[in-house]
């Protein structure tokens, strides 16, 4: 090659990989960035190689006594993604869920064209698996699994080392990261079978530290004091870490009074103190702006609500919601409003097993849920089947035994009503035709519910400092909730919901073999097939057979009866049906329970200390 030549492909080598890094417009590099990119490349790489080895280990591993040798080499994999997945999951939050770390659930691959179901896999999935009963049973399986891996981490790591990193990035990455630990991390959602939560949790809390540490010296004068308390907490979270080693006795309360709050709190201090903005950079439903886990506008409702034909946060059109959502006029025989299933004296629920439709001795299908904080959802039903908000109120409005009506039967009764105009009017004037339409009703209904979001229970106001008094019992509730229990491991934190931490974009559901009926000892499935029969077709798949949605637990104890069919009449029942580990645990055959069929072993007072947590996250009467 001449010269010229090998100047010119230096020369474009370098202006390729010069575009390759430049950073994007508004996102300002520096050199200790830069200097921080290159150890995590480096922890990168050396989690490439592990995953490698982890697939030979796997190829060989021929006989039982080599399992130990396996599960061993599985947790070097494992504390090798831990130092790198705060980054890693904050550029690459959907592959990750898709393909390395997301729960070991059958997942909906929107990204691909053609929607897909992934079937359970990645590092949870290999978790469950290599520390399962008998692990030898399920080595090719695991062999599987390894291999797709190594696949799947050298595909993403072509395109992976090229993101965009500023100050902004690297604060959030890791101020999302203490969310992951406190949510999935110290719960053991992560680690379904090998119960290493905590040892895991240390190593991430260590890189984020490390990580944190390349800002020293390059920080404003102003932050110098935030600086120094982030870095603090760090070392105190390492402290308590070294001494508590023991999952069931972890006290996650003082984790998050002492660690993860004071410790969210002072980085965003330190983003603001050093002039760095919040504006959104992924596409996150967490506000980058929020104090707290527990905070009112820690998840941005409005993100949810994106996909809706107008805005859900009008005043107007909340107003215009709550007069709609009381009137019968909307149902064909005016004997029926959203409230008649909807009772805000009973937390927006309607107290039946079932709800009572427009014929007499006719019951829905299924438990009318609450809607307090229904807004923090990507989908909606116990199905899963509906994704808007907006288009939820046709459901009602068609529904022979609700509302029974057509949208044009209420667009004219509505515009009979003069004071309903001017509503209509003020809310929504010009933005079409006709000010009552069928997509204003539902605007204004969807922003009226959406606008029904409680924050403030005794609970929330505990964990924020705002209160002091607190039970030591219902503590105690917390910590097994968030731990021996595992009911934060579907349940997830802030909302108590499916929707999965950190990011919050993806609505689970689950099947917890819920009976008919509450019988112990003859249990009888339930026969509702839930998200398999939610009418879309790309979920028609096995493993969603009585699968239902994760709802929130925030105010359960003011909305009894419980679940999908309104079978368990008390939440001592509740706990009694999940300390025997679901229907499997009783005794049913259901081949695809995904809540543990282990039972608890939790003490009756145990038990009690949970519910009484549970009634910590009440607030009755906020929305008379
Ligand atoms: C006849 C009783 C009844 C009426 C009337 C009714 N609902 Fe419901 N609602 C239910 C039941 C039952 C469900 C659960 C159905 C399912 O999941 O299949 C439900 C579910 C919902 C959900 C989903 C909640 C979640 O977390 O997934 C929302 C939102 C909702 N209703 C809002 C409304 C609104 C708004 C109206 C008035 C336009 C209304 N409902 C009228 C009984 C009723
Ligand atoms: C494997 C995931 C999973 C785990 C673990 C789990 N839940 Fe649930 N929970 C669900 C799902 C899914 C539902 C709805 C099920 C249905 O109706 O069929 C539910 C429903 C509930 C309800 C009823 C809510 C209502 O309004 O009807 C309560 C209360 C509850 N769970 C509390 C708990 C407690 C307490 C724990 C821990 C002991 C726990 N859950 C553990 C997934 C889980």
């Amino acid at each position: 090659m001449s010269t010229i030549k090998l100047t010119i492909s230096i020369l474009l080598v370098s202006i390729l990989s010069l575009a390759l890094y430049a950073p994007a417009p508004g996102i300002e590099s520096s050199k200790f960035l830069e200097d921080f990119r290159k150890e995590y490349l480096n922890n990168f790489r050396v989690f490439q190689q592990v995953v490698s080895i982890l697939e030979e280990t796997a190829a060989k591993t021929t006989t039982k006594e080599q399992v130990p040798n396996l599960q061993n080499q599985l947790t070097k994999t494992r504390l090798a993604y831990k130092r790198i997945e705060f980054i890693f999951d904050y550029y690459e939050s959907s592959y990750n869920y898709m393909k390395v770390n997301g729960g070991p659930l059958p997942k909906v691959d929107k990204e691909n064209a053609l929607v897909d179901i992934v079937a359970p896999n990645g590092l949870q999935t290999l978790d469950e698996l290599i520390y399962s009963d008998q692990p030898f049973q399920e080595i090719e399986g695991i062999r599987k699994l390894s291999s797709d891996l190594v696949t799947d981490i050298d595909f993403i790591a072509q395109s992976h080392p090229t993101f965009n990193l500023g100050e902004k990035q690297l604060i959030e990455a890791i101020r999302t990261g203490l969310i992951r630990v406190f949510t999935l991390g110290v719960t053991g959602f992560d680690t379904p079978g090998s119960g290493n939560g905590l040892l895991e949790a240390e190593t991430s809390f260590q890189a984020m530290h490390q990580a944190f540490l390349f800002f020293d010296g390059h920080h404003e004068p102003e932050a110098k004091k935030a600086f120094c308390t982030t870095d603090k907490l760090f070392k105190k979270a390492a402290k308590v870490f070294q001494k508590n080693k023991d999952f069931d006795t972890f006290d996650r309360m003082s984790f998050l009074k002492e660690i993860i709050n004071p410790l969210y709190k002072s980085m965003l201090h330190f983003r603001v103190d050093n002039g760095v903005n919040a504006d959104r950079f992924r596409y996150h439903a967490h506000n980058y702006d929020s104090e707290n886990v527990f905070a009112e506008d820690f998840l941005d409702r409005s993100h949810y609500s994106e996909f809706t034909y107008f805005p859900l946060e009008h005043p107007a059109s909340i107003a215009l919601g709550r007069a709609l959502f009381f009137d019968p006029i909307l149902s064909k025989n005016k004997d029926m409003a959203c409230s008649s299933c909807h009772d805000p004296k009973k937390a927006f629920a309607d107290g039946l097993p079932k709800s009572a439709t427009n014929q007499s001795g006719h019951y829905t299908k299924r438990n009318s849920p609450t809607l307090i904080n229904a807004a923090y959802s990507s989908r909606f039903f116990w199905d899963l089947r509906e994704f808007n908000l907006e288009r939820q109120v046709a459901h009602v409005v068609s529904d022979s035994m609700e509302f029974n009506i057509s949208f044009k039967e209420i667009t004219d009764r509505l515009n009979r009503d003069p004071n309903y105009r001017q509503q209509f009017a003020d809310a929504y004037k010009g933005i079409s035709k006709q000010d009552i339409n069928s997509q204003s009703i539902s605007n204004a209904i969807a922003a009226y519910v959406s606008s029904l979001s409680s924050f403030n229970s005794p609970f929330d106001r505990y964990v924020r400092n705002e209160e002091k008094t607190y039970s030591q019992d219902a503590i105690k509730g917390f910590n097994l909730f968030m731990g021996k229990a595992a009911c934060g491991t579907c349940h997830f934190a802030p909302v108590f919901n499916g929707m999965v931490p950190p990011f919050y974009l993806e609505a689970e559901s689950e099947v917890l073999g819920v009976t008919d009926g509450f019988d112990t000892l003859r249990p009888m499935l339930d026969a509702d097939k839930g998200r398999l029969g939610n009418g879309l077709n790309f979920e028609n798949y096995p493993h969603f057979a009585h699968s239902f949605k994760t709802v929130t637990v925030r105010n359960s104890a003011l909305t009894a009866p419980y679940m999908h069919n309104g079978s368990f009449k008390t939440l001592e029942e509740v706990m009694e049906f999940y300390d025997l580990g679901g229907g499997v645990g009783m005794g049913l055959a259901l081949d695809n329970q995904t809540l543990s069929a282990d039972p608890l072993l939790l003490t009756e007072a145990e038990k009690g200390f949970i519910v009484e947590f549970l009634e910590t996250l009440s607030e009755p009467g906020i929305f008379q």
